[in-house]
């Protein structure tokens, strides 16, 4: 196993965390390739549950390195004090935390902007998690950013770098009527970050590298998901990285030749957090069902996630975008209550239908979704073992496996460690189907 990597196949939240914590008993390093505090990757660990934002979400096993990788967008401050709260939780990190010096710093005005923005958007807001991300990547390719390496200078330098920087945002901020920032205690505050930071930052490439060549396990996490990547979501209500697997070479520097294993993480359903179009969307009694038992509400936000029924159609997209190998099937447990299932296997648009996720977000907004429906199981599912699951519940993943045409690997039954069931060779083969 060169390098696994595991992407999100939805709108994010689809229990990534859950299933790079399962394969991370097995491996050396966990690698963050995009993204920033905008994730929020729940982890439960018996009666304890941990929200990682920037940290890899392999920190709970000692012999894992963790690596935030150059296509972040870090939030220093932030890392630091989510570093420290994993401490305070009985974690030893030390020498196991690693900070590319390509990733880019997100500063105080990056937040201020990226809340401004969503205001001022009003009723189009894009639902940011106003951690500044947006802003953060519109600064890098602009060529405007503060990088991880730049925490390496002098003192003095720093300080006239993002002393520069402060002043040329704060007319920006002051253009668009907000008070500005002072220079000093944005410098201050990154100052005594940095003294915490700089034994963390350095050239993680060859690390990489080196580790792939000696055999060492490697397994990249993708934050967001699929659908909301830069160019493949459903655009402008998307993040401003790519979530996909091409980000996962860019935002680690291993060639898109390593990765021998991609996994995609979906749920048995389909959840969005944040606005933009969602063809499933249930927004009755159904939506609130799932929402309800699925406990659906921001890790990093706590906002309510809108819900509905899975999406054939966009999962079959993003399985070819993301030439995913296989895929983790979370969350089944929840619609163990459901007397049938749905899952959209087309959407309709006037007289005609289409099998794949249209490229452009407004054509999106204008399918009808054409669902089959599926008997339920009507019995818990949780804790149970691939040959005690119930008929329909292994009939509803074959089908959905058969729907997408990628083989489904893994079964999540519920948030803890233990609620997983492998299917080595997928489910139509144990099935004898
Ligand atoms: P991520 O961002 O993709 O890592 O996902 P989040 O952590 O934001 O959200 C997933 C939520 O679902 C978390 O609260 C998990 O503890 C929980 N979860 C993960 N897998 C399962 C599962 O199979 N069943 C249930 N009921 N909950 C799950
Ligand atoms: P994880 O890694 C779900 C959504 C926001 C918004 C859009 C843009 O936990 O799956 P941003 O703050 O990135 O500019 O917001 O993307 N979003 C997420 N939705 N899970 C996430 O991360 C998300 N990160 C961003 O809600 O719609
Ligand atoms: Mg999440």
């Amino acid at each position: 196993m060169p390098v696994t990597l595991v992407v999100g196949g939805q709108w994010g939240d689809e229990g990534k965390a859950k299933i790079i914590d399962y394969l991370a008993r097995d491996v050396d390093f966990v690698v963050r390739y995009q993204g920033g505090a905008n994730a929020g990757h729940t982890v439960v660990v018996g009666t304890e549950k941990f929200a990682f934002h920037q940290v890899p979400s392999g920190i709970l096993y000692p012999k894992v390195t963790c690596v935030l990788g150059g296509g972040m967008v870090i939030d220093p401050l932030a890392l630091v004090a989510e570093i420290d709260g994993i401490v305070a939780r009985g974690v030893d990190v030390h020498g196991r935390v690693l900070v590319s010096a390509q990733a880019h710093l997100v500063l105080p005005y990056h937040v201020l902007l990226d809340c401004d923005s969503e205001d001022r958007r009003a009723d189009g807001a894009i639902g940011t998690t106003r951690k500044g991300i947006a802003p953060a990547y519109a600064d890098k390719a602009r060529r405007e950013g503060i990088r991880m390496a730049d925490l390496l200078r002098k003192p003095a330098s720093l300080r006239d770098l993002v002393g520069d920087r402060v002043r040329e945002n704060n007319r920006l901020l002051k253009a668009r009527g907000m008070k500005p920032l002072s220079p000093k205690k944005v410098i201050d505050e990154l100052l005594a970050a940095r003294t915490r930071l700089v034994p963390l930052v350095a050239d993680t490439r060859p690390v990489l590298w080196e580790a792939v060549a000696a055999g060492r396990r490697v397994l990249c996490e993708g934050a967001q998901g699929s659908l909301l990547d830069i160019d493949h979501g459903t655009y402008p209500y998307v993040t401003s990285s790519s979530c996909t697997a091409g980000g996962a070479a860019t935002g680690t520097g291993l060639p898109p030749s390593a990765f021998d294993r991609i996994v995609g993480i979906f749920k048995a359903y389909c959840t969005r957090v944040g606005n933009g179009p969602f063809p499933t969307e249930e927004k009755g009694e159904i939506g609130k069902k799932l929402r309800e038992l699925g406990h659906e509400y921001g890790t990093t936000t706590g906002r309510p996630r809108r819900c509905g029924w899975f999406d054939a159609v966009a999962a079959r997209t993003v399985v070819k975008i993301n030439g995913m190998t296989d895929i983790a099937l979370t969350k089944l447990d929840v619609l163990d209550t459901f007397a049938s299932v749905k899952v959209c296997n087309a959407y309709r648009t006037g007289k005609s239908t289409m099998d794949v996720f249209p490229a452009d977000a407004r054509a999106v907004e204008s399918v009808s979704p054409v669902y089959e429906t599926l008997p339920g199981w009507k019995e818990a599912t949780s804790g149970r073992r691939l040959e005690d699951l119930p008929r329909p519940a292994v009939d509803y993943i074959r089908h959905l496996e058969r729907l997408v045409s990628c083989p489904i690997h893994l079964v999540s039954l519920g948030p803890e460690r233990s609620a997983m069931v492998r299917i080595p060779h997928g489910p139509a083969s144990l099935m004898g189907a």
